[in-house]
Protein backbone atom coordinates (compact mmCIF):
# COMPACT_ATOMS: atom_id res chain seq x y z
CA UNK A 1 0.00 0.00 0.00
CA UNK A 2 1.29 3.30 -0.87
CA UNK A 3 0.12 6.63 0.69
CA UNK A 4 -2.25 7.79 -2.23
CA UNK A 5 -4.73 6.05 0.13
CA UNK A 6 -7.24 8.97 0.71
CA UNK A 7 -11.22 8.98 1.75
CA UNK A 8 -13.19 7.80 -0.91
CA UNK A 9 -10.51 5.20 -1.66
CA UNK A 10 -10.80 4.68 1.70
CA UNK A 11 -14.39 4.14 1.45
CA UNK A 12 -13.71 1.71 -1.68
CA UNK A 13 -11.86 -0.60 0.08
CA UNK A 14 -14.11 -1.01 2.75
CA UNK A 15 -16.47 -2.56 0.74
CA UNK A 16 -14.38 -5.13 -1.28
CA UNK A 17 -14.39 -8.48 0.52
CA UNK A 18 -11.99 -9.72 2.68
CA UNK A 19 -10.74 -12.22 0.51
CA UNK A 20 -10.18 -10.15 -1.88
CA UNK A 21 -8.92 -7.58 -0.03
CA UNK A 22 -5.41 -9.59 0.36
CA UNK A 23 -5.03 -8.92 -3.37
CA UNK A 24 -5.40 -4.87 -2.96
CA UNK A 25 -2.94 -2.19 -3.98
CA UNK A 26 -3.65 1.89 -3.36
CA UNK A 27 -1.64 3.37 -6.24
CA UNK A 28 0.01 6.24 -6.87
CA UNK A 29 -1.84 7.05 -9.37
CA UNK A 30 -4.89 7.00 -7.53
CA UNK A 31 -7.31 4.07 -7.45
CA UNK A 32 -7.26 0.91 -5.91
CA UNK A 33 -5.74 -2.26 -8.11
CA UNK A 34 -7.00 -5.84 -8.09
CA UNK A 35 -5.16 -7.16 -11.13
CA UNK A 36 -1.77 -5.72 -11.01
CA UNK A 37 0.50 -6.40 -13.55
CA UNK A 38 -1.45 -9.56 -15.10
CA UNK A 39 -2.98 -8.87 -18.13
CA UNK A 40 -6.84 -7.70 -18.93
CA UNK A 41 -7.90 -10.15 -21.60
CA UNK A 42 -7.73 -8.38 -25.19
CA UNK A 43 -9.84 -10.63 -27.45
CA UNK A 44 -11.18 -8.27 -29.56
CA UNK A 45 -10.54 -5.04 -31.39
CA UNK A 46 -12.75 -3.11 -29.08
CA UNK A 47 -11.06 -4.31 -26.18
CA UNK A 48 -7.81 -3.60 -27.23
CA UNK A 49 -9.13 -0.21 -27.94
CA UNK A 50 -10.32 0.03 -24.16
CA UNK A 51 -6.63 -0.40 -22.77
CA UNK A 52 -5.39 1.70 -24.88
CA UNK A 53 -3.68 5.23 -23.44
CA UNK A 54 -4.42 6.92 -26.41
CA UNK A 55 -7.83 6.11 -26.57
CA UNK A 56 -8.69 6.32 -22.48
CA UNK A 57 -6.98 10.15 -23.18
CA UNK A 58 -9.48 11.18 -25.75
CA UNK A 59 -12.01 8.83 -25.03
CA UNK A 60 -14.69 11.55 -22.82
CA UNK A 61 -14.28 14.65 -25.08
CA UNK A 62 -14.26 12.62 -28.58
CA UNK A 63 -14.36 9.29 -28.47
CA UNK A 64 -18.12 8.80 -26.56
CA UNK A 65 -19.24 11.92 -28.69
CA UNK A 66 -18.95 9.94 -31.81
CA UNK A 67 -20.43 6.86 -29.97
CA UNK A 68 -23.32 8.63 -28.66
CA UNK A 69 -24.29 10.23 -32.48
CA UNK A 70 -23.55 6.72 -33.49
CA UNK A 71 -25.63 4.92 -31.14
CA UNK A 72 -28.58 7.79 -32.07
CA UNK A 73 -28.81 9.08 -28.43
CA UNK A 74 -27.96 12.84 -28.99
CA UNK A 75 -30.63 14.02 -27.98
CA UNK A 76 -30.98 12.19 -24.24
CA UNK A 77 -29.71 13.09 -21.56
CA UNK A 78 -27.71 10.30 -20.10
CA UNK A 79 -26.74 12.23 -16.96
CA UNK A 80 -30.25 12.68 -15.85
CA UNK A 81 -31.57 9.38 -16.79
CA UNK A 82 -28.67 7.75 -14.39
CA UNK A 83 -29.98 9.83 -11.62
CA UNK A 84 -33.66 9.38 -11.80
CA UNK A 85 -33.34 5.43 -12.82
CA UNK A 86 -30.75 4.77 -10.13
CA UNK A 87 -33.25 6.81 -7.54
CA UNK A 88 -29.57 8.40 -6.45
CA UNK A 89 -29.28 10.52 -3.28
CA UNK A 90 -27.77 11.16 0.42
CA UNK A 91 -25.15 8.58 1.33
CA UNK A 92 -25.81 5.77 -1.13
CA UNK A 93 -23.07 3.25 -2.61
CA UNK A 94 -22.81 3.12 -6.10
CA UNK A 95 -21.67 0.79 -8.47
CA UNK A 96 -20.45 1.94 -11.64
CA UNK A 97 -18.94 -1.22 -13.62
CA UNK A 98 -17.02 -0.42 -16.96
CA UNK A 99 -16.77 3.21 -15.54
CA UNK A 100 -13.68 3.83 -18.08
CA UNK A 101 -12.87 6.82 -17.64
CA UNK A 102 -15.12 7.75 -14.91
CA UNK A 103 -17.68 9.84 -17.33
CA UNK A 104 -20.33 8.63 -15.74
CA UNK A 105 -18.41 8.16 -11.89
CA UNK A 106 -18.18 11.59 -11.01
CA UNK A 107 -21.33 12.38 -12.08
CA UNK A 108 -23.11 9.69 -9.70
CA UNK A 109 -21.32 10.51 -6.75
CA UNK A 110 -21.85 14.24 -7.42
CA UNK A 111 -25.86 13.39 -6.40
CA UNK A 112 -24.29 11.60 -3.04
CA UNK A 113 -23.91 13.44 0.22
CA UNK A 114 -22.39 12.11 3.86
CA UNK A 115 -20.60 8.71 3.19
CA UNK A 116 -21.71 8.53 -0.06
CA UNK A 117 -19.48 7.23 -2.34
CA UNK A 118 -20.05 5.94 -6.19
CA UNK A 119 -17.32 3.11 -6.77
CA UNK A 120 -15.75 3.25 -10.67
CA UNK A 121 -14.60 -0.23 -11.71
CA UNK A 122 -13.17 -1.54 -14.85
CA UNK A 123 -10.51 -3.99 -16.01
CA UNK A 124 -8.50 -1.44 -18.06
CA UNK A 125 -5.43 0.32 -16.38
CA UNK A 126 -4.96 3.31 -19.00
CA UNK A 127 -9.05 4.22 -18.31
CA UNK A 128 -8.79 4.42 -14.29
CA UNK A 129 -5.17 6.26 -15.05
CA UNK A 130 -7.73 8.70 -16.79
CA UNK A 131 -10.37 8.38 -14.07
CA UNK A 132 -8.16 8.89 -11.17
CA UNK A 133 -6.47 12.06 -13.46
CA UNK A 134 -9.95 13.71 -14.03
CA UNK A 135 -12.56 12.52 -12.20
CA UNK A 136 -12.29 12.19 -8.69
CA UNK A 137 -13.82 13.43 -6.31
CA UNK A 138 -14.67 13.03 -2.23
CA UNK A 139 -17.45 11.32 -3.68
CA UNK A 140 -15.78 8.73 -6.08
CA UNK A 141 -13.25 6.31 -6.47
CA UNK A 142 -11.98 3.76 -8.53
CA UNK A 143 -11.15 0.14 -8.28
CA UNK A 144 -9.59 -2.28 -10.87
CA UNK A 145 -10.88 -5.15 -11.37
CA UNK A 146 -13.19 -7.80 -13.65
CA UNK A 147 -16.59 -7.23 -13.68
CA UNK A 148 -16.94 -10.80 -14.12
CA UNK A 149 -16.17 -11.53 -10.66
CA UNK A 150 -17.47 -8.71 -8.80
CA UNK A 151 -14.99 -8.73 -5.64
CA UNK A 152 -18.03 -7.63 -3.31
CA UNK A 153 -20.62 -9.02 -1.29
CA UNK A 154 -23.95 -10.03 -1.79
CA UNK A 155 -26.07 -6.85 -1.25
CA UNK A 156 -23.21 -4.52 -0.97
CA UNK A 157 -24.43 -1.19 -3.04
CA UNK A 158 -27.95 0.77 -3.30
CA UNK A 159 -27.57 1.11 -6.83
CA UNK A 160 -25.60 -0.64 -9.63
CA UNK A 161 -24.98 0.69 -13.30
CA UNK A 162 -23.22 -0.59 -16.36
CA UNK A 163 -23.43 2.12 -19.49
CA UNK A 164 -21.83 1.56 -23.01
CA UNK A 165 -19.54 -1.55 -22.35
CA UNK A 166 -22.11 -4.90 -22.75
CA UNK A 167 -22.07 -5.08 -26.28
CA UNK A 168 -18.17 -4.66 -25.71
CA UNK A 169 -17.46 -7.26 -23.32
CA UNK A 170 -17.38 -11.06 -23.99
CA UNK A 171 -19.69 -12.58 -21.29
CA UNK A 172 -22.07 -9.69 -20.40
CA UNK A 173 -24.74 -12.13 -18.86
CA UNK A 174 -22.06 -12.52 -16.29
CA UNK A 175 -21.79 -8.94 -15.32
CA UNK A 176 -25.39 -8.49 -15.37
CA UNK A 177 -25.76 -11.67 -13.07
CA UNK A 178 -22.81 -10.17 -10.91
CA UNK A 179 -24.51 -6.52 -10.99
CA UNK A 180 -27.88 -7.99 -9.92
CA UNK A 181 -25.64 -10.20 -6.84
CA UNK A 182 -23.84 -7.19 -4.99
CA UNK A 183 -27.36 -4.84 -5.67
CA UNK A 184 -28.78 -5.18 -1.82
CA UNK A 185 -32.57 -5.70 -1.96
CA UNK A 186 -34.83 -2.64 -2.40
CA UNK A 187 -31.83 -1.10 -4.86
CA UNK A 188 -32.11 -0.02 -8.56
CA UNK A 189 -30.03 -1.42 -11.73
CA UNK A 190 -29.66 0.34 -14.52
CA UNK A 191 -27.68 0.15 -17.88
CA UNK A 192 -27.75 0.91 -21.30
CA UNK A 193 -26.53 -1.08 -24.17
CA UNK A 194 -26.78 -1.68 -28.16
CA UNK A 195 -30.47 -2.35 -29.35
CA UNK A 196 -31.24 -4.31 -32.94
CA UNK A 197 -33.76 -1.95 -34.66
CA UNK A 198 -35.37 -1.72 -37.99
CA UNK A 199 -35.45 -4.74 -40.97
CA UNK A 200 -33.71 -8.09 -40.89
CA UNK A 201 -30.56 -6.85 -43.24
CA UNK A 202 -29.97 -4.22 -40.70
CA UNK A 203 -29.70 -6.80 -38.34
CA UNK A 204 -27.72 -8.73 -40.43
CA UNK A 205 -25.02 -5.45 -41.10
CA UNK A 206 -25.19 -5.38 -36.90
CA UNK A 207 -23.90 -8.85 -36.12
CA UNK A 208 -21.41 -8.51 -38.91
CA UNK A 209 -20.11 -5.62 -37.25
CA UNK A 210 -20.21 -7.57 -34.03
CA UNK A 211 -17.89 -10.53 -35.38
CA UNK A 212 -15.25 -8.33 -36.94
CA UNK A 213 -15.43 -5.91 -34.28
CA UNK A 214 -16.48 -8.08 -31.54
CA UNK A 215 -19.30 -5.38 -30.33
CA UNK A 216 -22.60 -6.88 -30.41
CA UNK A 217 -26.12 -5.71 -30.90
CA UNK A 218 -28.51 -6.79 -28.05
CA UNK A 219 -32.37 -7.80 -28.99
CA UNK A 220 -34.85 -5.46 -27.48
CA UNK A 221 -36.36 -8.39 -24.98
CA UNK A 222 -33.12 -9.64 -23.99
CA UNK A 223 -32.29 -7.62 -20.56
CA UNK A 224 -36.00 -7.26 -19.59
CA UNK A 225 -36.35 -11.26 -20.10
CA UNK A 226 -33.33 -11.46 -17.64
CA UNK A 227 -34.15 -9.37 -15.25
CA UNK A 228 -37.82 -10.72 -15.26
CA UNK A 229 -36.01 -14.27 -14.35
CA UNK A 230 -34.18 -12.87 -11.64
CA UNK A 231 -37.56 -11.48 -10.00
CA UNK A 232 -36.29 -8.13 -10.47
CA UNK A 233 -39.61 -5.48 -10.72
CA UNK A 234 -40.30 -2.04 -11.73
CA UNK A 235 -38.99 -3.25 -14.91
CA UNK A 236 -38.75 -0.16 -17.63
CA UNK A 237 -37.28 -0.21 -20.82
CA UNK A 238 -36.58 2.98 -23.15
CA UNK A 239 -35.49 2.73 -26.39
CA UNK A 240 -33.29 5.69 -28.24
CA UNK A 241 -31.66 5.53 -31.60
CA UNK A 242 -30.07 1.57 -31.31
CA UNK A 243 -29.45 1.81 -27.76
CA UNK A 244 -31.60 0.62 -24.91
CA UNK A 245 -31.65 1.81 -21.26
CA UNK A 246 -33.32 -0.84 -18.94
CA UNK A 247 -33.90 -0.22 -15.15
CA UNK A 248 -35.33 -2.34 -12.76
CA UNK A 249 -35.74 -2.64 -9.07
CA UNK A 250 -34.46 -6.02 -6.82
CA UNK A 251 -37.25 -7.09 -4.99
CA UNK A 252 -36.89 -6.72 -0.72
CA UNK A 253 -37.19 -10.58 -0.43
C1 LIG B 1 -16.97 2.09 -23.84
S1 LIG B 1 -16.31 2.06 -22.21
C2 LIG B 1 -17.71 2.62 -21.26
C3 LIG B 1 -17.34 3.75 -20.32
C4 LIG B 1 -18.51 4.42 -19.63
N1 LIG B 1 -19.28 3.47 -18.83
C5 LIG B 1 -19.42 5.16 -20.57
O1 LIG B 1 -20.64 5.02 -20.48
O2 LIG B 1 -18.94 5.94 -21.38
C6 LIG B 1 -16.31 0.30 -21.91
C7 LIG B 1 -15.45 -0.08 -20.73
O3 LIG B 1 -15.67 -1.46 -20.40
C8 LIG B 1 -14.48 -1.91 -19.79
N2 LIG B 1 -14.48 -3.38 -19.65
C9 LIG B 1 -14.39 -4.31 -20.62
N3 LIG B 1 -14.40 -5.56 -20.10
C10 LIG B 1 -14.51 -5.41 -18.75
C11 LIG B 1 -14.57 -6.32 -17.66
N4 LIG B 1 -14.54 -7.66 -17.84
N5 LIG B 1 -14.67 -5.82 -16.41
C12 LIG B 1 -14.71 -4.48 -16.20
N6 LIG B 1 -14.65 -3.57 -17.20
C13 LIG B 1 -14.56 -4.02 -18.46
C14 LIG B 1 -13.41 -1.36 -20.72
O4 LIG B 1 -12.13 -1.38 -20.14
C15 LIG B 1 -13.95 0.05 -20.99
O5 LIG B 1 -13.38 0.99 -20.14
Amino acid sequence: MTNALDGANHRALQLISPPNLRDAAVLDEGFVDLIGSREAPQPTIAQRAMNSSVVAAIYERLWRPVGVAALGLWKTDEHTKAATDLRLGGNQRVLDVACGPGNFTKFLGSRLDGDGIAVGFDISRPMLVQAARDNRSSHAAYVRGDGRRLPFEDGTFDAVCCYAALYLVPEPFTIVDELIRVLRPGGRIAIMTSCARGPAFVSKVQTVASDRFGVRTFDRDEFTTIFQAAGLTEIEREVHGVAQFVSATKPLR
